[in-house]
């Protein structure tokens, strides 16, 4: 499955800020997607998740490099300073996302900055095929997570001058079962296969070996 098949976030981050010469937090890791786009030679990122099984989907390729550490670790529970925290699609969930970014803003070096990558939820009832209405047919509390995180960043803005920018990334697949792998977890309160009917419904899928086009829309917000 490949996922930003034109790149458009890593580009888009690039454009935002800058990545080298910093030490950079990412927030809520999982198996690694983003943060391979925040890891230049000159620069150190440590990646956290607090979830475990995540972190063992994190390729080699990424935690063997010197410059990157990958811990188990909250977001509670850090308490150095750096200079840019990312949270990668994490935000929404972590349980208080407005506390947490308070708390993010007072753990940045001067001149240092917050990205927080986020799916925009503006547009995901109107288009079908895009990622976050995929999640839904496993996680029905994913969208009013959203939105308290929305709030909350809205709520940043009012305080600090905030840049954002909407980008459509693309995932691509040829695999149902690949695709519905990427989301099932087991602890969501649907079993697989009426997650999975519900995938063929909303996509509209004859075919299983039919190429899957889905739309990833985002919003990077730079504090
Ligand atoms: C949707 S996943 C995003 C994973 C990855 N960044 C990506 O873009 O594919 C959200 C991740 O946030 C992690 N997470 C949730 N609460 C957290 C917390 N308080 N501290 C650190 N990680 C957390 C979850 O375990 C999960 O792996």
């Amino acid at each position: 499955m490949k996922k930003d098949i034109d790149n458009i976030i890593s580009t888009t981050v690039n454009k935002m800020v800058e990545l080298d010469n910093k030490k950079i937090l990412e927030v809520g890791c999982g198996s690694g997607f983003i943060t391979e786009m925040l890891i230049s030679d000159n620069n150190t990122v440590l990646a956290i998740d607090n979830d475990e099984e995540s972190l063992k989907k994190v390729p080699s390729s990424i935690s063997d490099l010197s410059n990157v550490q990958i811990e188990q670790l909250a977001f509670d529970e850090v308490s150095d300073t750096f200079d840019l925290i990312v949270f990668s699609l994490s935000l929404h969930h972590i349980e208080d996302p407005l506390a947490t970014l308070n708390k993010a803003k007072k753990l940045l070096n001067d001149g240092g900055h917050l990205l927080i990558i986020e799916p925009d939820i503006s547009i995901v009832d109107v288009d079908l095929r895009d990622i976050t209405n995929v999640v839904d047919c496993f996680d029905k509390s994913e969208k009013g997570r959203l939105i308290k995180s929305k709030e909350s960043i809205e709520f940043l803005n009012n305080k600090y001058n905030l840049k954002s920018i909407k980008i459509r990334a693309k995932w691509i697949t040829d695999d149902l079962d690949e695709l519905v792998s990427v989301f099932y977890e087991e602890d969501y309160n649907i079993d697989k296969q009426t997650g999975t009917d519900s995938v063929i419904k909303l996509l509209n899928i004859n075919d299983y070996n039919d190429e899957i086009v889905l739309h990833d829309n985002l919003t990077l917000y730079l504090v």
